[in-house]
């Protein structure tokens, strides 16, 4: 899929102030620094369409991105970044809940885990939640360019091998790097294959 178009829409915290949900839309999760907004601007070959920080805690709100005018990518603000007071991490934790449990076009839920760490229980308790509230999701390595061919599935054998603990059919993932485009073209297809069944 070509992205011709694409442009920021509005940041919030709250669900109703969202854009109409009216179209398929894909957001993405994982811990702060593990590379969202980077894969975000990746995807859409626009530098800096999202804010970007070395920092971990860069983006703090919902940001809605419309994609061709015919779908939406969400940029959403880290877990399990520890430098915010514990009442903007309760804040930040309500309004991404009621986010991923509540908002009815959400297609898929893109998971992100750096490739370069052994599974981290915060990612795998976040992935566990998504199951048992039936949230559809799938996984994203990032920041694959880090890492030698051998290392990097090294570690993904490992992160599936954890998986497979408590998932009969692992759930689906892919491989990324924003710096070199790695895994570009497959997401976007799966993006627009996506798109063609909530469409129906
Ligand atoms: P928060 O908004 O703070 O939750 O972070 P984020 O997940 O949006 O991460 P962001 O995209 O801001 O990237 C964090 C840092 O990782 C930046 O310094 C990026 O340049 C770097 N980074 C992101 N993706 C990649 C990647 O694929 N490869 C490499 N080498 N660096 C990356
Ligand atoms: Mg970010």
């Amino acid at each position: 899929m070509k992205i011709k178009k694409a442009e920021f829409l509005i940041s919030n915290t709250e669900l109703k102030k969202c854009p109409p949900a009216d179209k398929p839309e894909y957001a993405f999760i994982g811990r702060s620094n593990v590379g969202k907004s980077s894969l975000i601007n990746m995807l859409t070959g626009r530098k800096n369409l999202a804010k970007i920080s070395g920092k971990p805690g860069k983006t703090r709100l919902i940001n809605h991105f419309a994609i061709n005018d015919n779908w939406y990518l969400v940029d959403l603000p880290g877990y399990g970044y520890a430098k915010i007071s514990e009442t903007e991490k309760n804040k930040w934790s309500k309004f991404i809940h009621s986010y991923i449990t509540e908002r009815e076009n959400l297609a898929c839920l893109f998971v992100l885990v750096d490739s370069r760490l052994s599974p981290q229980k915060i990612d795998l308790e976040f992935i566990t939640k998504l199951g048992i509230a039936e949230i559809p999701f799938v996984i994203v390595f990032t920041k694959s360019d880090k890492l030698s061919k051998s290392g990097l599935s090294k570690n993904i054998s490992k992160y599936k091998a954890e998986l497979s603990k408590s998932w009969e059919i692992i759930p689906g993932n892919f491989i990324s790097s924003s710096i070199t485009g790695y895994g570009k073209e497959e997401l976007l297809d799966f993006i627009e294959k996506t798109n063609s069944i909530v469409n129906k």
